[in-house]
């Protein structure tokens, strides 16, 4: 590769470099994290690559392939923003690679939560006399693999509720049209993210008011897996959440769906799975539970006010994407979220805001749950 023989980066930039080649995963690697690594030399890049989809040669690999003076690697430092694995997966360990090298330094992100790796990789690598540095841009790293952390250490997917509201926090009109709030810009980006996400989750309300087809069309990228929560299976079959090419699975009631109903669904390709019933709805932990059992990583929420703030309640919510249109719609519209009980101002949910980030002429503003 070409580089400037001039260039000498700091830590942090050459790790800022990791992260920005780790993107280009992004929606294709899932269940596996997103990983970007270089080989400097000098203070030189003299080598990079990137997990490049599920399945295919993890980024330390690609970065060492890349290096055609292998010689170097002998006296060449490797980046990476995720410790190097220690398992036999799909591919050979990373670790044992980077020693069979003999590179002798190794510059880490943050480490891999995953119960076959978490430590193992660094000391493999440490025992083996490879000098390992840990925690160079340590909350970048662990913030752009916030799924895959989330799912290892919490056994549940990453779950992030998506809003499109009213300057005055209204999804909905006084009748429920909804469609549409934010601006073409914001379509895009919903699309753009829910190409990112394993899965999209609805409710049978949500459905039945807008019948999205909840694909990716504005934007390329692979469809998310279609969740619904619809208790007695009452969504239309010709609803558009059971057309076109994504997969969809459907949350039902043990007590009260209908079998015959939900043979009609499978003969549709789509699949069902029957739950307890929960107060309100269904019992969203068992829902996360199956998710999580099918290696479902990240769930991206497009339901309404009732399920929003039923997740809230049970603390199933990571983080929101919230896009603000310029309107008002007035206390007679439908709120964001549904009730929380909160009574006095220090008990309310609080949340911790990203950078706001201005969309046509919408504003998104990302936030996360303390
Ligand atoms: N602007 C936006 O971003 C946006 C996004 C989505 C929807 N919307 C609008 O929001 C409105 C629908 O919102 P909504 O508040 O009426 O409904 P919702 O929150 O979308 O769905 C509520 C329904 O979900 C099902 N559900 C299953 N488990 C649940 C649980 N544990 N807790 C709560 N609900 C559970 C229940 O139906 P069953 O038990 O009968 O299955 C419940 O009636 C529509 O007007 C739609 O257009 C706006």
């Amino acid at each position: 590769m070409k580089v400037d023989p001039d260039m000498v980066m700091t830590p942090e930039a050459l790790m800022s470099r990791c992260l920005a080649l780790a993107m280009n995963g992004a929606g294709c690697v899932s269940p596996n994290p997103m990983v970007g690594s270089l080989i400097v030399h000098d203070g030189r890049i003299i080598g990079e690559g990137w997990h490049e989809r599920y399945g295919g040669p993890h980024a330390e690999v690609n970065a060492i392939a890349s290096v055609s003076d292998r010689m170097l690697l002998e006296s060449s430092t490797l980046y990476v923003n995720l410790e190097p694995c220690a398992h036999f997966g799909k591919t050979p360990p990373c670790c044992d690679l980077i020693v069979s090298m003999k590179i002798p330094r190794v510059v880490v992100g943050c480490l891999d939560p995953h119960d076959k790796v978490a430590g193992k990789g660094i000391a493999r690598m440490r025992d083996a006399g490879v000098e390992v540095t840990v925690g160079v841009l340590e909350k970048e790293s662990e913030r752009l693999n916030e799924a895959f952390m989330t799912s290892h250490r919490l056994g549940r997917p990453f779950v992030m509720v998506k809003v499109a509201q009213t300057l005055d926090g209204r999804i909905a009109t006084a009748v429920g049209a909804s469609k549409w709030i934010t601006g073409e810009e914001s379509r895009v980006e919903v699309h753009r993210l829910r190409s990112r996400y394993d899965a999209v989750l609805t409710s049978s309300s949500t459905v039945m008011a807008d019948d999205a087809e909840l694909t990716v069309r504005h934007c390329p990228g692979r469809n998310p897996l279609r969740v619904v929560l619809d208790r007695q299976l009452q969504v239309p079959l010709n609803s558009m959440v059971f057309s076109g090419d994504a997969n969809t699975l459907v949350f039902a009631s043990s007590r009260s769906a209908d079998a015959a109903r939900m043979g009609m669904l499978e003969k549709l390709g789509v699949d069902v799975v029957t739950i307890d019933d929960a107060p309100e709805g269904l019992a969203l932990a068992q829902v996360f539970a199956e998710l999580h059992r099918r290696r479902v990583m990240s769930v991206m929420v497009e339901a309404g006010s009732r399920v929003a703030a039923a997740l809230v309640r049970a603390r199933l919510v990571d983080k929101f994407a919230v896009f603000i249109a310029p309107k008002l719609f007035g206390g007679d519209g439908l709120p964001s979220f549904g009730t929380l009980g909160v009574l006095m101002p220090d008990q309310s949910v609080n949340l911790r805001f990203g950078a706001p980030v201005v969309v046509g002429k919408d504003l998104m503003l990302e936030a996360y749950m303390h």
